[in-house]
């Protein structure tokens, strides 16, 4: 389980985060929603030690890691599939992957394991392709396939469907969804999409300008209220 107990942080001067608090269980996916530029990213940049937090707790199955290096904190099991993907599109798939096993020590490091190639089939037929050549819907798949090759215990994506074409946006739910169920690992989504997030939450935690303006069950996600603080 991953908490966040009225978390602030400061861009300079702005106030981007105010006491930012939620919970993200293991078997679970936890949806944050909101529009543009109310603070989805930064906070998962501070859950990640990419952005310092001002104040406020961080806790991995009751252990602060508010104070840990990025580094430390994908060895203590978070991994971060960021926003716009940031796959290295010189390397191949097959390296691409293998980045995300740096964590790991020996043989471990050299060879993907095959239930990521079954988790996206795609990329099996592809590992051998520069990460510049796949479209951006086989790159979203890439950066996920390369978040779960840490093996990681919370899985945190950052608007994971952002221009990326329906049929490609079915099969990314369908591997979130069979994540969350197997009931090993947290998954806490960034989405501005109503729709997706309503499919996918079981919890859910709405921001407005760096605030929480409205979390509970995924079941009881009131559609009035809520559509007119996400994007569609
Ligand atoms: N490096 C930065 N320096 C100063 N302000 C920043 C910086 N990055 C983001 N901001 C501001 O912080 C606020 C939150 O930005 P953030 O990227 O977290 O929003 P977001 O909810 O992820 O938006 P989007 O849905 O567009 O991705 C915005 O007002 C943004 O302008
Ligand atoms: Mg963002």
């Amino acid at each position: 389980m991953l908490e966040v107990k009225e978390i602030n942080q400061f861009y300079g001067g702005s106030h981007i985060l105010r006491d930012v608090s939620l919970s993200a269980p293991v078997g679970e996916c936890s949806v944050v929603l909101g529009r543009n530029g109310v603070g989805k990213t930064t906070l998962l940049k501070c859950l990640m030690g990419i952005l310092p937090i001002k104040s406020g707790q961080m806790l991995l199955d009751g252990k602060d890691i508010a104070k840990m290096s990025p580094e430390q904190r994908v060895r203590a099991g978070l991994a971060y599939v960021p926003q716009g993907r940031d796959i290295f599109s010189t390397l191949t798939v097959e390296e691409n992957i293998l980045i995300g096993m740096a964590k790991f020590s020996g043989a471990k490091t050299r060879k993907v394991p095959s239930h990521l190639y079954e988790i996206f089939p795609v990329l099996d037929e592809m590992k051998h392709r520069r990460g510049g050549d796949l479209s951006g819907g086989q790159q979203q798949q890439l950066a996920i396939a390369r978040a779960l090759a840490s093996e990681p215990r919370v899985l945190i994506l950052d608007e994971p469907t952002e221009g990326i074409q329906p049929s490609i946006i079915k099969d990314i739910g369908r591997v979130i969804r069979k994540l969350a169920d197997q009931g090993e690992m947290a998954i806490v989504l960034v989405e501005q999409f109503y729709d997706f997030a309503e499919e996918f939450a079981d919890n859910y935690t709405v921001m407005a300008r760096g605030q929480v303006v409205a979390q509970g069950r995924g079941d009881d996600m009131p559609e009035k209220g809520i559509r007119e603080l996400v994007a569609i």
